[in-house]
This record gives structure tokens, C-alpha cells and sequence, in this order.
């Protein structure tokens, strides 16, 4: 049976391409998809991927996840630093979590330093580029398998 993963991505992440190219490179979120696409396929693994500006939208996805998925994948992005929904959201999830972003926010300015995400997190991948989105689903083989 293939392990059902749902990948999130928070707000400003549909810009991706045009937005800060120096800080998240030049790759779109659609090349993010299809990487992730092709890894899941290498991995076995049934993948939803889906972005929105939400924060509310991205409460009710995880919501609607609830007992449906083996893992979850997110960047929630700006709300990272900011969301105690989506940490009250994502302590709904009985599966393994893992925070992706493409830069490392430790290296950036001060209040992209704490994450509402990571003390729910089974790993965090940063600065990676698109490729930690690769690495999140390889982890999430690991241990939900
Ligand atoms: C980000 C880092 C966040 O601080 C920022 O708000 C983003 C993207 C990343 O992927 O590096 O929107 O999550």
C-alpha cells in the first residue's frame, strides 16, 4: 500500500520564480511540483501538493487531513513565524510532519527565527533549496513506513 502524503505551501510561494530569485533561486513552484511528483514516484508514494495565501484554507486542508494521510510536508512560509492556528491545526495530525523552507530563516532577519511549526515537526529542512523538498519525502519514507 503506497503512504499518502500532503505537501502545503503558505503564502507568496506561487510567486516563486519572480519572487527574490537571489534568496529562493529561480525555480518555480510548478518545477517544485513536478521534483516532488517525480521523487513521490520513485518513493511509491500517493502525493496531494497544494499552495494557498490562506491561513485560514491551509487550517482546513490539515483539518481535512485528520486520520487521511501518513505524512505532511509544509512550508507554511510567512505564517512559519507568525500562525498559532496552523500549530493548533497540525497537533490534530497523528502523522509525521515536516517543516521545509527553501532558505535557512535562522540566517535571515530576526523574526523569521521562530517557528510555530517546529516544535511539532518531526524534522526541519532548510536552506536546501527545492531539493528539501525531495529530502522531506525521502524522510517521511523513512519513518512512516
Ligand atoms: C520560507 C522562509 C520564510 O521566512 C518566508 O516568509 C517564506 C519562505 C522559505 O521557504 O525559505 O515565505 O518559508
Amino acid at each position: 500500500m503506497s503512504i499518502k502524503v500532503l505537501i502545503l505551501n503558505g503564502p507568496n510561494l506561487n510567486m516563486l520564480g519572480q519572487r527574490e530569485p537571489e534568496i529562493y533561486g529561480d525555480q518555480t513552484l510548478a518545477d517544485i511540483e513536478k521534483l516532488c511528483r517525480d521523487q513521490a514516484a520513485s518513493l511509491e508514494m500517493e502525493i496531494a501538493f497544494r499552495q494557498s495565501n490562506h491561513e485560514g484554507e491551509l487550517v482546513t486542508w490539515i483539518q481535512d487531513a485528520v486520520d487521511q494521510i501518513d505524512g505532511l510536508v509544509i512550508n507554511a512560509a510567512g505564517y512559519t513565524h507568525t500562525s498559532v492556528a496552523l500549530h493548533d491545526a497540525l497537533k490534530l495530525l497523528s502523522c509525521p510532519v515536516i517543516e521545509v523552507h527553501l532558505s535557512d530563516p535562522q540566517e535571515r532577519e530576526d523574526f523569521r527565527h521562530f517557528s510555530y511549526i517546529e516544535p511539532i515537526a518531526a524534522r526541519v529542512i532548510k536552506g536546501q533549496g527545492a531539493e528539501g523538498y525531495a529530502q522531506a519525502l525521502k524522510a517521511l519514507a523513512s519513518i512512516a513506513s
